[in-house]
């Protein structure tokens, strides 16, 4: 399945060609996940070609400067369509779609159609969890089955471009967008990308049903300093391509035919206007053939502010002197298509006249863009079905729901269960507090798609239809909606005058559902917080119903990781739901009265306390590791411990599981060979359970430092009390190689250690040896 393109042997090390290295394969996953992951890149079509080159030998140059124009829905006229301009995004109307559409296949001169776009992020009309929930599924099933139905609903409208999967590696909980990606980890990232991408497209994004992927933010984008979105990062080449674009190339591997660069500079070099990464990286070395589009006005951006009109337009990163300037830079670095701002459209005369812009690069761009047309089979359907796109039954069907569901319960983690409080008898009277108990908005989570309110289950209803006794509910306070300048901290949870009917409440019942955590606006775009715990006063809301002694649990919805050292010691269970979704309520029924036994595992590390921050288990090491006994080591003043609250990989069951026998084909492997590594699993409890096995490896001695472990292999498996299954693992040079400070994958002679359990401190452990 995975092939070797091109090896080579550089100072004793074997260099392994980029196509090949950090692929995503299946791990003895079945035949479907095999299929799902395996690489489906196809290469270029002769006769897509052919008429690629046909039609762009007809083009003027103005409509070439029209295809590299991306407009917004507020943007667009039917002059632009008559133009011919290239794509559209937001625009979800399929009445105005279909308007455009016609006009640019009638009027224009070529009748070449519009792309048309729209951020289908976790759903469509059917919403379901957020990314950074469905990875906690470490099932790239629930990653799968979410991009599938988002696509066919977006291309049931005429939007046949979905700007995700978002794939950037985040190791600071403060960014608000840490809640669209997969987490701190690269390979649980490739994997769910390739999912995401393979379920969106399929084989043949062309079908009614089916949408190309845009896979973003290239690259970097996830490490803003301070956390705060759009801003500045600065990274060594190693650690660019170890981590952070591994999710990408698993994207672009699985067929993702578009990608959008990134707002950010890294090295001082916006992502839109970097030819490193663009173009020698993306497009030569790992031979993108499709397009580039910029983020929204990400290439305006790139210019200096005007003096004394810092805020007219979109300006700042001062790589580019005006707006014209802008634009030739990023097209030059290697992007095709231009968001909102419309330098290239507007002076891409006069800049290929000046010689600035190169006639050989704008029509290399337009050719990408035309071929992904091609692809999208839009030349030969380019209008929309009106009655099925207007048709309710079109969306969120009851199938749809079913799988919403499913996902959203298999994204749960349950990081506490104390006295097994969980699960909680559905045949007792349970009260339901908490800003987020009666609450249909805040459940569908960032970046919501056309997904409405009115179609979340909240956790009331759930807990309500999921119980056979009385039902009751009390607010406690509630958190706010604003959006800045508006919003105001101090507006969150801000008093306890609602806490007596709560506890009133709680003594009434049996037992507690507490729903607590964020807003949906505190996560996503422009949505960075300086600090990361519960907002307002919730935690006095907590330790307020801890008073009563009943059982409680706190389900928790959040978009990032959240400081919880107070929460897990004052509540008995703790089941964190993230943004579940649509069907949120219902899935934390189920998992709360245990109809389903929770199986998720945290995607990323949780911190004891924010200034901890960045902490993430695939760090380097260091000449003087954590040790609280030792002063001179690498850690707090003021914290006894080394350690985040829960570590990457971690999730509770109520059932218990051990992880045993692990064993290696072979101790010595050759460079180009394979190890299988296997690991029993056994349910040692009473009740049937997920497990997610994992395999993480180390290289102890390397030419550069290494990461005191990297995951390399996972499969979520389901056991009966008493059973056991064995997990194999096969690990080649994409697994035991790196990326250098050359950006060349190595794979070096030595010792490489092998652990292997249900969370990343795994410490099961063998060693095999790489030989030369
Ligand atoms: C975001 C992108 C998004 C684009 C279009 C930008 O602000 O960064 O992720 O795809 O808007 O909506």
């Amino acid at each position: 399945m995975r092939k070797v393109a091109k090896v080579a042997v550089v100072a004793g090390s074997l260099v392994v060609g980029c196509l090949t290295a950090g692929s995503v394969v299946a791990r003895d996953a079945g035949a479907s996940d095999e299929q799902a992951l395996a690489p489906t890149r196809h290469g270029p079509s002769r006769s897509i070609e052919q008429r690629v080159d046909r039609l762009l030998a007809r083009m003027t140059t103005q409509e070439k400067l029209q295809q590299v124009q991306l407009l917004s829905d507020g943007q667009i006229t039917d002059a632009d369509a008559k133009a011919g301009v290239g794509g559209v995004f937001s625009l979800t109307d399929p009445a105005k779609i279909d308007h455009y559409q016609r006009i640019a296949m009638t009027q224009s001169r070529l009748h070449i159609p519009i792309l048309f776009a729209y951020d289908t992020i976790h759903g469509y009309r059917t919403i379901f969890p957020v990314p950074l929930g469905a990875a906690s599924s470490f099932d790239p099933d629930v990653a799968r089955t979410d991009a599938q139905i988002g696509a066919r609903e977006s291309a049931t409208v005429g939007i046949k471009q979905i700007y995700s999967p978002m794939v950037d590696v985040s190791h600071d909980p403060r960014w608000g967008r840490i809640v669209e990606g997969n987490g701190e980890d690269p390979y649980l990232g490739s994997v769910m990308a390739a999912a995401r991408v393979k379920g969106a497209q399929g084989n043949d994004y062309s079908r009614p049903d089916r949408a190309v992927t845009s896979v973003k933010h290239f690259v970097g984008y996830g490490e803003p300093e301070g956390g705060r979105d759009y801003g500045t990062t600065d990274m060594s080449e190693q650690r660019l391509r170890n981590l952070y674009l591994p999710p990408f190339k698993a994207a672009i591997e699985a067929g993702a035919d578009t990608v959008m660069c990134s707002f950010n500079a890294i090295n001082g070099v916006p992502g839109c206007a970097n030819r490193y990464t663009e173009t020698e990286i993306l497009k030569k070395e790992w031979g993108f053939d499709g397009f580039i589009e910029s983020d929204y006005t990400a290439v305006a951006e790139t210019r200096v502010c005007p003096p004394k009109t810092p805020d007219e337009g979109s300006c700042g990163h001062g790589t580019a002197a005006d707006g014209p300037e802008a634009g030739a830079n990023a097209l030059m670095a290697g992007t095709d298509s231009e968001m909102v701002s419309t330098y290239l459209r507007d002076y891409g005369k006069q800049l290929l006249a000046d010689g600035r812009i190169s006639r050989k690069r704008l029509d290399d761009a337009v050719r990408r863009i035309l071929r992904v047309k091609f692809r999208a089979g839009l030349f030969e359907n380019p209008y929309v079905d009106q009655a099925k796109a207007t048709d309710p039954a079109s969306f969120l069907t009851p199938a749809d729901r079913r799988a919403a569901r499913t996902a959203a319960a298999r994204s749960m983690v349950l990081l506490q269960n104390k006295g097994r409080t969980l699960p909680l008898d559905p045949a007792k009277k349970t009260a339901v507090i908490g800003p987020l108990a009666d609450n249909q908005h805040d459940l569908l989570g960032a970046w919501w798609g056309r997904g409405e309110d009115a179609d979340a289950v909240s956790v009331l209803k759930g807990i309500t239809d999921g119980s056979s006794a009385t039902t009751t509910y009390a607010q406690g306070c509630a958190l706010s909606n604003e959006e800045p300048p508006d919003y105001d901290p101090a507006d969150d949870c801000p008093s306890d005058a609602g806490f007596a009917k709560a506890v009133a409440a709680a003594n009434d019942a049996d037992q507690v559902v507490l729903a607590l955590g964020e807003t949906r606006e505190m996560s996503g775009e422009a949505a960075s917080r300086s600090r990361i715990d519960l907002p307002g006063r919730q935690q006095e809301l907590i330790d307020a119903i801890a008073a009563t002694g009943k059982p409680f649990v706190v389900v928790l919805f959040n978009g990032r990781p959240l400081t919880l050292s107070e929460v897990v010691g004052s509540a008995p269970a703790v089941l964190e739901a993230w943004f579940p979704g649509v069907e949120g309520g219902n899935a934390v029924a189920d998992v709360v009265f245990g109809k389903v036994n929770p199986g998720g595992k945290l995607p990323v590390s949780f911190p004891q306390r924010l200034g901890q921050v960045p902490i993430y288990y695939n760090h380097e090491p260091t000449g003087r590791p954590c040790d609280v006994t030792q002063k001179y080591t690498s850690r707090y003043r003021d914290l006894r411990s080394c350690d985040p609250l829960f570590p990457f990989g971690f999730g509770l069951s109520y059932t218990s599981f051990t992880v045993s026998d692990l064993t290696l084909s072979k101790t010595t492997v050759s460079r180009r060979g394979s190890v299988v590594a296997s690991v029993k699993v056994t349910n040692t409890g009473s009740v049937a359970g997920d497990d997610v096995a994992q395999v993480y490896l180390r290289d102890p001695v390397a030419s550069i430092s290494q990461p005191v472990r990297r995951l390399r292999g996972f499969e979520r498996v389901t056991l009966r009390p008493g059973q056991s299954t064995t997990v194999r693992f096969t690990l080649d040079a994409s697994d035991f190689g790196f990326y250098d400070n050359r950006g060349r994958f190595v794979v070096e002679p030595g010792t490489i250690q092998v652990y292997a359990g249900d969370d990343s401190t795994a410490t099961l452990s063998r060693t095999f040896r790489v030989t030369r």
